[in-house]
């Protein structure tokens, strides 16, 4: 799938041409997965772009780093304001993704990474709709579990993570299911191989806890936020595998997927197999909230222009 990539991109602080913005055939992260990134959506909305929550975004983009002392030699008022130079730049007026990462450079073999590699820092974007069928979407549990803070920081947004991703989501589709569901090193629901996981059993919001090895999403907290608002009862605990198919709703949050209702677990049928109240309540919250129809929620947006 190739991108319609807009015209320019931010690279080490200057903007270049797409196509001029490249890397040697050594730069570690390539071998080693030594990146970290970030997903933004920026929201059209007819009179503005408004970029969600990017505050948030810049300080987990730093964050992840920091598990390997990987550098990021910008501030965070340099990525904030390169974040919105970009959209500026390429004078986007719809809808978008933005793309922020870093990476180690030209570090040889070596695998002692510390603060003194290089890294290069870039930022991309492109016009982006729904990222799933919006109407619910099928989902199945995989073989494959959740990497967890036993073996690699499951809060670190970085490249090399998402081997587990990739395994997970080759597995469901094999099976025939939109998407997976991974389960944590107890045999507990942790997430989707990228977005977070919430069901709804008896009128309460149940999302798993970052013990389960969930990222902490920006949609998750967002959701977790808007449903206390609105006076639901909203917990993080253990999700069993066995509740998944027994619960009233269930959806998934993400930049990418935003609020995605899943209508059928494991073949089985979640509700009535159509998105629930409170998924369809979370969906237009969120979509008014991005829109900046929502005054409450306006400080979580930064508008581009
Ligand atoms: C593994 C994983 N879980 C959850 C999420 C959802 O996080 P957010 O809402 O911050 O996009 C993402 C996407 O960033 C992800 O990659």
């Amino acid at each position: 799938m190739k991108l319609p990539l807009s015209k320019y991109v931010w690279f080490d602080g200057k903007y270049v041409p797409t196509e001029k913005a490249q890397v040697p055939i050594t730069t570690h992260a390539i071998h080693y997965g030594t990146s970290i990134f970030e997903g933004i959506r920026a929201y059209w909305n007819g009179k503005n772009l408004n970029v969600f929550r990017l505050d948030e975004h810049v300080k987990r983009f730093r964050r992840s780093g920091q598990f390997y002392n990987i550098s990021l030699n910008f501030s965070d008022q340099e990525i904030t304001d390169a974040v919105i130079g970009i959209c500026k730049k390429n004078k986007m007026k719809k809808s978008c993704y933005i793309r922020p990462f870093y990476f180690v450079g030209d570090y040889g073999i070596n695998l002692h990474v510390t603060e003194k590699a290089p890294t290069s820092v870039a930022i991309f974007t492109f016009p982006f709709g729904d990222l799933f069928n919006k109407n619910g979407i099928t989902a199945g549990v995989v073989s494959w579990r959740k990497f967890s803070d036993m073996s690699t920081p499951p809060q670190a947004k970085m490249g090399g993570n998402y081997l587990n991703s990739i395994i997970a989501t080759q597995e469901a589709k094999r099976n025939g299911f939109d998407e997976a569901i991974l389960l944590d090193h107890n045999g507990n629901v942790s997430e989707a191989p990228g977005e977070n996981i919430f069901i709804v059993r008896e009128g309460q919001l149940i999302t798993p806890s970052l013990a389960s090895s969930a990222l902490e999403g920006i949609t998750r907290d967002a959701i977790i936020k808007i449903g206390k608002d609105l006076d639901l009862d909203v917990i993080e605990r253990d999700i069993t595998r066995s509740e998944l198919t027994t619960s009233e709703e269930i959806f998934l949050t993400g930049t990418a997927a935003e609020i995605t209702p899943i209508i059928k677990m494991d073949s089985k049928q979640i509700g009535n197999g159509r998105p629930g109240d409170i998924t369809k309540k979370m969906m237009e919250e969120y979509s008014e909230i991005v829109m900046n129809k929502n005054d409450e929620y306006s400080h979580w947006l930064t508008e581009v222009y």
